[in-house]
């Protein structure tokens, strides 16, 4: 006997932004930066920071509540709750447990911690709750006060990040949608290029700790964003693919806002329209894991974003991580891939075998164009 697959619908989502906000003309009066310098090299124009008001958990309970009156259901109806974030109110208690409370919940609830992925972590995993029938209504909530671990003195990290929540809720459906296939990626080689160094259990909050400034974030741009190019192009294909479809097939892609020249880079690399690569990060800056949901539901509320649609979505960062999910909006078309000797599917093999041969000749160019355009760098140096 056959057994009926579940999925996990996103039936509702909601964002909580902080009122105040911190412009680049704000920053040039704060760092030795200008909103010029801020403006090409990332594309933030200004970001939210928290007020006195805002905790973290009050946040992901701002952005909790809409997502559930969306989904019709009450927070008793939950079965789980992930809270994902590296700024969590407190060590302890997991800020995921103060959600519940707050929320009058009564269920299990945990905290996800894996940078500025962990929203998308959060979401492939209770995903595989629903799946596996275990649970049916599943709060995923991406939460960041990010700008509590920002040094105000260090100008390659104070510019980029900025503070928010979004939520989504995840309900059972027989009907293929919601993650319809993900990626969980970390490679815990390259750690020293994002670090908080101080105020963990191997090196505890004491003097010396703050004298030497290490209870902040301490980034090498460059080495995050060779790598964050790197991968986004390329998990993004391997997950597309894995969901049986074609980077033509995606509606709209959801990139970790971390800067823009990141997203310009996929786009091309997918050789995809840069329109189809949604931004919002002009308003907001990095907001670590909060970034992919709160562009996912701006998206929706521009009606970028609609029932049917297919979306793919990657986050990466601290670890280093990386999570993408390509996702079903509501209900729609079953892919090609799925079908049996169908005329749409030798279509589909066709266009994935020819993208294949191109993505394997663009490999195979990028380290001669690497080094074409350092050869002409030094040439221009040289004059
Ligand atoms: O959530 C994931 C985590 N983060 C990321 O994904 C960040 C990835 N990295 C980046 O986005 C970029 O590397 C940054 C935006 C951080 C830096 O951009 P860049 O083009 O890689 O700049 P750079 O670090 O090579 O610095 C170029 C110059 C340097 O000056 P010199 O040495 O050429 O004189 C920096 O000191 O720009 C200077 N600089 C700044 N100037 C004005 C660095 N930050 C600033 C600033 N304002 N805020």
């Amino acid at each position: 006997m056959m057994t009926q697959e579940r999925y996990a619908k996103i039936a509702g989502w909601g964002k909580y932004i902080p009122e105040k906000i911190l412009t680049n003309h704000d920053l040039e009066q704060m760092v030795d930066t200008s909103d010029e310098w801020i403006t090409t090299r990332t594309g933030i124009k200004e970001r939210r920071i928290r007020t006195e008001n805002d905790t973290n958990s009050s946040m992901a309970v701002a952005a909790s509540l809409p997502a559930l009156e969306m989904a019709g259901l009450k927070a008793t109806d939950l079965d789980l709750i992930i809270v994902a974030t590296s700024s969590p109110d407190y060590l302890l208690p997991p800020v995921s447990s103060q959600v519940q409370d707050m929320l009058g919940a009564k269920c299990g609830a945990f905290q996800l911690t894996a940078g500025c992925s962990g929203w998308v972590y959060a979401l492939a995993t209770a995903t595989q709750f629903i799946k596996s029938g275990a649970h049916n209504n599943i709060l995923v909530v991406g939460s960041e006060i990010i700008s509590f671990a920002l040094d105000y003195t260090d100008r390659g990290t104070c510019v980029l990040f900025g503070d928010a929540a979004a939520a989504v809720v995840l309900t059972p459906s027989d009907e293929p949608t919601g993650v319809l296939a993900f990626e969980l990626g970390s490679d815990g080689s390259g750690a020293e290029a994002l670090q908080v160094l101080g105020g963990g259990s191997s090196n505890p909050l004491n003097q010396a700790v703050l004298d030497k400034r290490e209870n902040f974030i301490r980034m090498d741009g460059k080495a995050v964003f060779k790598f964050a190019t790197r991968v986004v192009a390329s998990s993004l294909k391997r997950v597309i693919d894995q969901a049986g479809l074609l980077p033509d097939d995606i509606d709209l892609f959801i990139p970790h806002q971390a800067n823009a020249r990141i997203v310009e880079a996929g786009a091309r690399l997918m050789r995809q329209p840069a329109e189809k690569f949604y931004m919002n990060i002009h308003k907001y800056g990095n907001t670590s894991t909060a970034s992919v949901p709160l562009a996912m539901v701006e998206a929706i509320e521009e009606g970028r974003l609609k029932e049917g649609d297919k979306v793919a979505m990657i986050a990466f960062g601290a670890g280093l991580t990386w999570a993408t999910v390509v996702v079903q909006m509501g209900v729609g078309a079953v892919s090609p891939a799925h079908e049996l000797f169908s005329g749409a599917r030798m279509s589909y093999m066709a266009k994935r075998a020819r993208n294949r041969v191109v993505d394997t000749v663009q490999m195979a160019m990028v380290p001669l164009y690497t080094r074409l355009n350092r050869s002409r760098n030094n040439k221009k140096k040289d004059e």
